[in-house]
């Protein structure tokens, strides 16, 4: 339990600056051209026409002193590197599996798992769906089942723990399709889409006995594990006096495998994995993995990145990091919330998720709300975010038709230890200033769609004659 006087709320940073990284300014003018060459699609800006950026939280925190020394001691070898054992011993310690497999990030441990469990014509329930987590699912011959409590659907419900399974849903699944049909739920900590909401202990002790009943594993999508526990610890009756270290263990120990997309909890800035418990998985693991990502001692990743990785599980699970962590996050939506602006509620772990359908209401959801939104941001201010609605939600499989997510979101996402304050406060300012001008956005319509994750590479055209977006 982290000490905290009475009189002390704040949340200061854990750590003091020890290099930096210059800043560039750019122009409106500059902006407009950037955005227009960039297709309307924030993934495709040059970073260095970006001044704050909040695209993402993965694979751009700030390493540790220590995380850097441990670059120093990669042993490179092809096979048995002593930083696998050392990152498996660590992926034991803290997060009980007793088998590693090591990939390059998260979605080539989602490919791994989907391949070895799913087989054509199975339903893979889970906590709200992830872009990639959905896809190797969808490509290993599986359909994704959405069986999050309703609540997580709808932006302004405070439930403390949005990201909970309705067991009900299970339940009615396995009515229609047969549990034989469902070789595993796939369960996220923090759940991203849903705006960074945490599963309670609670639920997943119960997620755990049903899965016992119907001879159904867990696979825990791991990647945000530590800011969950953070709110377990904060919300959940019974868990104020217990370490988030000891949390994640708890969190951990009630699944059966987990994929890990080390890039954000973890502090590193490539690397991932899966891990697992069964013996006979594992094997099956080892084998694959040969094929897509290397040998079983080092995966898609360098020794000196798993070193790296085995330090920052580590410093993920300290309280005082994670309580600075959060605390960021949450200063930021205080800030933004307090300008009267929609942001999901309650506010999650790694980002503030704007409501792009209620600000950008004149607008249809066919005409992309949050593309568009963060389309302007970064016109108005150089500060890049992240769609994750309709363009992120993509096509049905089997009609093609477009999913209309009851969530438009624009996400802030704020990489760890890397901002200051000050940056916060510059962010809700361009997020007031955008807002006051939100009559102006105008709609986006493809003009290239990819195939697949269609958010990452998809261009758009603005709806308007020029200028395009403010
Ligand atoms: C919840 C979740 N799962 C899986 C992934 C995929 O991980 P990676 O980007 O390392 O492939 C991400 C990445 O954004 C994520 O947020």
């Amino acid at each position: 339990m982290p000490k905290r006087t009475s009189r002390r709320h704040s949340w200061a940073e854990p750590y003091k600056i020890k290099m930096v990284e210059l800043l560039k300014m750019t122009t409106r003018v500059e902006r407009q051209q950037a955005i227009k060459d960039a297709g309307f699609n924030t993934f495709l800006l040059r970073s260095e026409d970006v001044y704050i950026d909040l695209l993402t939280d993965s694979g751009t925190s700030a390493m540790s002193d220590d995380q850097w020394a441990g670059l120093m001691k990669g042993d490179e070898a092809y096979a048995g590197s002593r930083n696998f054992y050392n990152l498996r011993d660590f992926v034991e310690e803290y997060y009980s599996y007793k088998f590693t497999v090591p990939t390059h990030q998260g979605r080539g441990a989602e490919n791994l798992i989907s391949q070895i469990l799913i087989k054509p014509g199975d339903y893979i329930p889970g906590n709200m769906y992830f872009t990639t987590t959905r896809l190797h699912q969808e490509l290993a011959g599986g359909t994704f089942v959405d069986v999050i409590i309703d609540e997580a659907h709808d932006s302004q419900d405070p439930h403390p723990f949005k990201g909970d399974v309705d067991i009900a849903k299970l339940d009615d699944l396995v009515r229609k399709v047969g549990a034989d049909k469902v070789p595993y739920v796939c369960i996220a900590t923090c759940v991203n889409m849903a705006g960074g909401q945490p599963i309670s202990l609670g639920n997943l002790k119960q997620l755990r006995q049903w899965c016992d009943e119907h001879n159904v594993l867990i696979v825990h999508d791991m990647t945000r594990v530590a800011e969950n526990a953070f709110f377990i610890q904060e919300r959940e009756p019974g868990y104020a006096s217990k370490s988030v270290k000891e949390i994640v263990y708890e969190i951990c120990a009630l699944t059966d495998a987990a994929t890990f997309s080390a890039k954000k909890d973890a502090m590193v800035n490539i690397g991932g994995m899966l891990a697992l418990n069964d013996p006979e998985l594992y094997d099956k693991a080892c084998n694959l993995v040969v094929v897509y990502e290397g040998l079983h001692t080092y995966g898609g990743m360098a020794g000196r990145d798993m070193e790296a990785l085995a330090i920052g599980i580590r410093e993920s699970v300290q309280d005082d990091h994670i309580r600075a962590r959060v605390g960021q996050v949450r200063y930021l939506g205080e800030h933004i919330e307090q300008e009267g602006i929609p942001i999901v509620k309650p506010i999650g772990g790694h980002a503030v998720f704007l409501d792009a359908g209620q600000i950008l209401n004149h607008l249809p959801q066919t005409m992309f709300p949050a593309q568009s939104l963060a389309a302007a941001l970064y016109v108005e201010s150089g500060i890049r975010s992240m769609e994750r609605g309709a363009v992120s939600a993509g096509r049905n499989k089997e009609t093609g038709e477009n999913y209309m997510p009851k969530l438009e979101l624009v996400r802030l996402t704020i990489p760890r230890r890397v901002y200051t304050q000050a940056h916060m406060d510059i962010v809700a300012e361009s997020v007031a200033e955008i807002y006051d001008q939100r009559h102006d956005v105008h709609g986006l319509k493809f003009t290239y769609e990819p195939p697949m994750l269609r958010f990452f590479q998809g261009r758009f055209e603005a709806l308007v004659p020029e200028p395009a977006t403010v």
